[in-house]
């Protein structure tokens, strides 16, 4: 995108036109991506725009929060006056401001927020308060109007790992969530060790095209039978000693590998997360009965998991329908964000200018 300074269009556009439509501006900055949408109705994307830091954060291998607190800073503004431009709309066409204001990176997600309070305060709109991670479970759901309850929602992001029961948009409950690693951090971290660039999964998976996903049995941690949690440290571990050695002192093998074997370790370690990943969402699917299963979040674009999930469906009796959230959707954007603050401006239910970004998911 062009990211240079211009005017937010104040402008009436359609001055003499009456509006059925709920138009809302969706702000996401809680991690390294600084993205605004306009999204009409909850489900017509007018715009989306997003600025990806990834350039600034891969030497270091991940995201460190104070240069993409200060990358927010710079891009919100040009961010959020092209997503308005992109719409062909204007200050006096959105009905109301969204933002994700948890869970993430605290630095990152203020930036989002204050300027979501700003805009609300000085265009006099509502404000709506978004946690990102239902948001990305929104992402899945929009593909599909005719949504069979119950659902059962993986969210699998690079900060999250999370199972939903899904009733309605405003109250997904949680199942379950990672005791350590989320799963795209352990496809980050693994790349890492595999000397692959950030972001390790769209890294991981090419390469394990080329792999043999037998090749190495790395442990699947299940937890308790009946636990709906996540553990994916050990995994990462394990790739971690069969680079380096048992006891970490012999010299990482990585630089004196082949690519073939490079591939078989990428290959094995992605078998072994989709294959949690699918066994605790079907676990979830049984626990709670589940008519459809939901997929989002930046892991969601790993087209392994994407198969292996629509094959659980298909075998389990009775089969379940898989939805998944569309590529360009699966990573963090603004449109999940102004699609779920539709369901809330439906609602009623309003932030106020307290607003502030919270760590952890509430
Ligand atoms: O949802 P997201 O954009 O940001 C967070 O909310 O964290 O997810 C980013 C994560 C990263 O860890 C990245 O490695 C992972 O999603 N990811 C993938 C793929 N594309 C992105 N993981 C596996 N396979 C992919 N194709
Ligand atoms: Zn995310």
């Amino acid at each position: 995108m062009g990211t240079k300074s211009k005017p937010v269009n104040k402008k009436r556009a359609t001055s003499n036109e009456s509006r059925a439509t709920i138009n809302i501006l969706g702000i996401e900055t809680s991690c390294d991506e600084t993205a605004a949408a306009v999204v009409a109705d909850g489900r017509i994307v007018k715009s989306s725009v997003i600025a990806s830091q990834t350039k600034l954060h891969e030497k270091y291998g991940g995201v460190v929060p104070e240069i993409a607190s200060r990358a927010h800073i710079e891009k919100i503004y040009p961010v959020i006056a092209e997503a308005i431009e992109q719409a062909e709309t204007c200050e006096a066409d959105i009905d109301a401001i969204a933002v994700a204001n948890q869970p993430g990176l605290t630095v990152a997600l203020i930036v989002g927020v204050t300027a979501a309070k700003t805009l609300a305060l000085t265009w006099d709109k509502p404000l709506l308060a978004i946690n990102h991670l239902h948001a990305h479970l929104q992402s899945a759901v929009v593909a599909d109007e005719n949504l069979q309850m119950p659902a059962v929602a993986l969210i699998v992001s690079g900060g999250h790992t999370c199972l939903y029961d899904y009733r309605s948009p405003l109250e997904p409950k949680l199942l379950g969530s990672t005791i350590d690693d989320a799963a795209g951090e352990a496809f980050d971290k693994v790349a890492n060790i595999l000397k692959l660039p950030y972001p390790g999964g769209p890294a991981i998976e090419k390469i394990a095209k080329n792999g043999n996903p037998d090749a190495i049995k790395f442990p699947r941690s299940m937890l308790a039978p009946d636990s709906l949690d996540f553990s994916f440290s050990g995994i990462k571990t394990a790739v971690l000693y069969y680079c380096r050695g048992q006891d970490m002192k012999g010299e990482n093998r990585v630089d004196s590998m082949s690519a073939k074997q490079i591939a078989d370790i990428a290959a094995s370690f992605q078998e072994a997360i989709v294959d949690v990943l699918v066994k605790k969402t079907q676990r979830a699917a049984e626990k709670i009965n589940a008519k459809t299963v939901l997929l989002g979040g930046g892991v969601a674009a790993n087209t392994q998991l994407r198969t292996a999930l629509q094959n659980m469906c298909d075998s389990t009796i009775p089969a379940k329908k898989l939805l998944v959230a569309p590529k360009q959707y699966c990573t963090d954007n603004a449109v999940m964000v102004a699609s779920l603050a539709y369901h809330k401006f439906k609602a009623g239910i309003f932030a106020d200018l307290t607003l502030e970004p919270k760590a952890s998911s509430e």
